[in-house]
């Protein structure tokens, strides 16, 4: 049987990776999920994701970090646009192609992004027309941060990250990131953030009023100083290497530096442009990280993008 979008052209979504500027954790519910306080900032390294006609599901990988990405069912970008079709009644399937420079593993939500970008291309390709908030609910499904990499920006997110609210944020702010060549697992660093926290129970957390204002006021020192993760210290206890990245980023001049996400990634903010290129020099000198790149942020989430790759 012809599929009803054959001959259709492909296309292609542009997705950014995230950094918490702040990742306030509470004790697990009984879903087993924790309750946040997230501070989401997307941040200018961008994953490719392409959905094209085919006769079967498939995803395919290529790009500075495809090693490591599962091209099987369990594939996230995959089943965001299987669970898509299922949705919207869709019969045909694509084959989905990421072109990944987004590190995996590193807690800048590669998998997520990547889960986004493939719901808002098949929502494209199949002409499904949806809103933005219909994509997120749908995103949300799929993972917590999945619909903050279709929102983008800044926002604050809480539940269990998926339910996002805007943040007011004034300016762009310059990261240098150290990344490590081997990943750490999520849910192992959840639980041993729980592990560290013994007994104690954790409230659900709220956001600090500090950090909306640093963000309001664009002020990157203001910013740099309340920097906050609560899961740095189970990410340093399952990878006590991290330490030591963090303070030769903050020993080299970096205003203020926090593990990313779950990490292994560890974010530094710097002053500008400059003060980037100076950091990202020092820290692939000095051999703290397996990797360091830079970026930007807040950026716009999964977006069509006109044409050819840029
Ligand atoms: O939602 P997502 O699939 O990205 O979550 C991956 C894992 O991270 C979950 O299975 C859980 O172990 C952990 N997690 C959590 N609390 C959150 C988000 C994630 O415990 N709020």
């Amino acid at each position: 049987m012809t599929s009803a979008w054959a001959g259709a052209a492909p296309v292609t979504v542009r997705v950014p990776a995230k950094v918490n500027l702040e990742l306030l954790v509470g004790s697990p519910r009984a879903d087993g999920f924790h309750p946040l306080a997230t501070v989401y900032q997307a941040v200018s390294l961008y994953d490719d994701v392409t959905v094209e006609e085919s006769d079967r599901w498939s995803v395919t990988v290529d790009g500075p970090y495809a090693g490591g990405v599962p091209t099987d069912g369990s594939n996230l970008a995959l089943r965001a646009a299987r669970r898509l079709a299922a949705t919207a009644g869709v019969l045909d399937p694509v084959a989905v192609t990421i072109h990944k420079d987004i590190p995996v593993a590193g807690g800048m939500a590669g998998g997520s992004a990547d889960a986004a970008a493939a719901l808002v291309a098949c929502d494209q390709f199949w002409q499904l027309g949806l809103e933005k908030s219909a994509l997120e609910m749908e995103a949300a499904e799929l993972g917590s941060d999945v619909p903050f990499l279709v929102r983008g920006g800044t926002a604050i997110g809480s539940g269990r990250g998926e339910l996002l609210a805007p943040a007011l944020a004034r300016g762009t702010f310059h990261w240098v990131f150290a990344i490590s060549d081997e990943g750490l697992s999520t849910p192992a660093v959840y639980a041993e953030c729980d592990r560290l926290r013994g007994s104690a129970s954790v409230a659900p957390p709220e956001p600090k009023p500090e950090t909306m204002a640093a963000l309001r006021s664009g002020d990157v020192r203001a910013l740099a100083a309340v920097l906050e993760n609560d899961l740095q210290e189970a990410a340093f206890s399952l990878r006590p290497a991290l330490r030591a990245v963090l303070a030769e980023g903050l020993g080299l001049g970096a205003l203020g530096g926090v593990v990313s996400g779950s990490g292994p990634t560890v974010a530094f903010l710097v002053e500008d442009n400059e003060a980037g290129i100076d950091l990202a020099i020092g820290l692939t000198a000095s051999g703290a990280a397996a990797n360091v790149r830079r970026a930007t942020g807040p950026v716009h989430g999964a977006h069509v993008l006109v044409g050819a790759r840029d």
